[in-house]
């Protein structure tokens, strides 16, 4: 795909000082042959960022951006390659090279399919605003689009004709044979007059990331089948390496500092309209890597949002997989998932931008869905089960091509298998058969001995009180069973414990209760916030695919209070040992024998 001849770039590179095109957007001051300044690609208050004249280079210490003035042209200006060598051959003055006689001729059919796919989008747009196109119209405004967003994505109506669009924009400029090639008519196999390959369908055109027409994504009414029909691959239209949306989002990642990826073309019109102007999709496919590489030409961390279904989750494992290969310093993604049977559209709908932000917010990174996905469903109870989880991790961090990034990434795999190896019982108190401790928790001056302040919550902590919590949201009639010692347990994260009160507010009617209703008094209780969250997090979600609540949240019970009384206990001990008083003693086992309550569920644990 090289267009520019190699001594044509290094023109350029000699010619344009990187100092000023730096200067343009970065205040710099000289120190000998070198300038610093603050760097424009990551936040800073001291100034790491240096560019060397006599090299034609610029490099930040903070975050590593290096590169040449090319580069940072494309970098800050988020441009293509070819975008920023024209730029900058422009303001030199420099003329493009000509190209070879098989380049020129790509060049002008090129020119020539863009001709076809622009009339054909202007046909559509005013088919839409015909008396053909009213049922086209009615239906997208039927789905909540606004007359703004149908003008601004230029939204159409390919009539119910076999010759409406040939008709209309066939000419001695695009003959025939461009439409064909343009994926517009249709020549059957068997001979006979070309067609219009789309019919009765709204139109949704398709840009290259500076907003020209280069494909069609075409939506039937109702159920027609197929539900969306798609531009076949031209000259002009690789599907694997576009992004839908990306001329329009470009500017909002840039403010944003961010981008989204969702999975259809209702998602990303509806995200725009909803406020969400950096948000794009892929067409129909798992993200590829190209598609990837271009998200992350708009920001560092391209959040995915993908379904809460089973379709959608594999979608992510294997967006996941795709990345890994690829990543490189400060370049990573983060995952949302939708809640429900929601994509990001019905989800808008039906619970407006601030429950999207929420989902938008609950994005997980990369590491830590690699992490989950490779735990699910596998119990680490024997060595070789936790050796299989070992070696899983240890290819996924192997295939990550950049060494920095994969050494990070086996790190932070062995800090979590570490963690999640570690036992968890409490630990034997030396000398203390639990029998002799059972005693009055009494202390020497005659009180009740206080029991020590449960250590600060850790995430592992906060991970079950979500548990306990989603799984009653998703099966309210538990809440019969385990509401009394839900009242009795007081919650480390204070969003969590209000929510934790509210539900047991609707105690007496949980036995008629059901998901929707349920979370609907927690909204209307001013709960809508911390329910949000809630619903978003990896805990609601395995809430809602298990099978058997009750069971899941007695073992999480369990292992919920048992976490407390292991920190209590390793409080105790350590108060003991510095004083050996009667007092500290009658202090540790009290905690010990609350130890030996409620552990009739951890032996069939797993
Ligand atoms: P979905 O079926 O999730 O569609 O497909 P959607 O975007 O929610 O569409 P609406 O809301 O029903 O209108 C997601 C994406 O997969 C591609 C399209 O790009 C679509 O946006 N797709 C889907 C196809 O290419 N062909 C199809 O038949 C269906
Ligand atoms: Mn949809």
């Amino acid at each position: 795909m090289a267009v520019f001849p190699p001594a044509f770039l290094d023109e350029i590179r000699t010619r344009v000082p990187v100092s000023g095109v730096v200067g343009r957007r970065v205040k710099l001051i000289r120190k000998g042959r070198e300038f610093h300044g603050l760097c424009p690609f990551h936040n800073e208050k001291t100034p790491s960022f240096t560019v060397n004249e006599d090299k034609g280079f610029f490099h930040c210490f903070g975050c590593g951006a290096h590169g040449d003035v090319i580069g940072f042209e494309m970098r800050a200006g988020h441009l293509s390659f070819p975008e920023a060598v024209e730029k900058l051959a422009g303001e030199a003055g420099l003329a493009i090279p000509t190209a070879s006689p098989e380049e020129r001729r790509r060049e002008i059919q090129r020119a020539g399919l863009h001709d076809a796919t622009e009339a054909a989008c202007q046909f559509f747009e005013a088919q839409l605003r015909a008396p053909s196109g009213r049922e086209g119209l009615a239906y997208l405004r039927n789905r909540g689009l606004a007359e703004d967003t149908i003008t601004r994505f230029r939204l159409g109506w390919a009539p119910d004709s076999r010759e409406a669009l040939k008709k209309a924009v066939m000419s001695a400029e695009i003959p025939e044979s461009l439409l064909i090639e343009a994926g517009l008519l249709k020549k059957p196999e068997g001979g006979g007059a070309s067609f219009d390959l789309f019919r009765g369908r709204v139109m949704f055109p398709i840009t290259d990331r500076r907003g020209r027409v280069i494909a069609f994504g075409a939506r039937a009414l109702g159920d027609g089948m197929p539900k969306y029909l798609n531009s076949p691959e031209t000259p002009l239209f690789h599907k694997g390496s576009t992004l839908y949306g990306l001329a329009h989002a470009r500017e909002g990642a840039r403010t944003k500092g961010s981008v989204v990826a969702a999975e259809g073309y209702m998602d990303v019109i509806a995200l725009h309209q909803a406020g969400f102007d950096h948000a794009v999709a892929p067409l129909g496919t798992a993200l590829t890597e190209e598609q990837i590489t271009q998200l992350w030409r708009l920001a560092d961390e391209p959040v995915l949002c993908f379904d809460g279904d089973s379709a959608g989750q594999r979608a992510m494992g294997r967006a996941a997989e795709r990345a890994l290969p690829i990543l490189t310093a400060g370049k990573s993604l983060r995952f949302a998932t939708i809640p429900g049977k929601d994509d990001p559209d019905s989800l808008i709908k039906a619970r407006g931008a601030a429950a999207m932000q929420a989902v938008l917010d609950g994005a997980r990174p990369l590491v830590e869905v690699v992490w989950a996905m490779s735990l699910e469903g596998k119990p680490l109870d024997t060595p070789e089960r936790r050796a299989a989880l070992e070696s899983e991790l240890k290819e996924k961090a192997f295939s990550i091509a950049d060494e920095t990034v994969r050494w990070q990434y086996w790190n932070s795999f062995r800090e979590k298998m570490r963690e999640a190896f570690r036992p968890r019982r409490a630990p034997f108190v030396p000398g203390q058969k639990k029998s002799a401790v059972l005693g009055p928790l009494r202390g020497a001056d005659g009180r009740v001995a206080g029991i020590p302040r449960p250590s600060p919550p850790i995430p592992a902590r906060i991970r079950q009180e979500r548990q306990l919590l989603a799984l009653l949201i998703r099966h309210p009639p538990l809440l019969d069973a385990v509401g009394e010692r839900l009242g009795e347990t007081r919650f480390s994260d204070s969003a969590l414990d209000k929510l934790r009160r509210g539900i047991l507010s609707h105690l007496d009617g949980a036995r008629g209760l059901d998901e929707e209703s349920l979370c609907a008094h927690l909204r209307s209780d001013g709960l809508a916030g911390a329910l949000e969250a809630l619903l978003v997090s990896d805990e609601a979600a395995s809430a809602r695919r298990h099978e058997d609540a009750r069971t899941l949240w007695e073992h999480t019970f369990v292992r919920y209070t048992h976490s407390d009384i292991q920190a209590e206990t390793e409080d105790a001990t350590q108060i003991l040992a510095n004083d050996m008083s009667d007092a500290n003693f009658q202090r540790l086992s009290a905690v010990v024998s609350l130890g030996t309550r409620g552990t009739e569920f951890e032996d069939d644990d797993r």
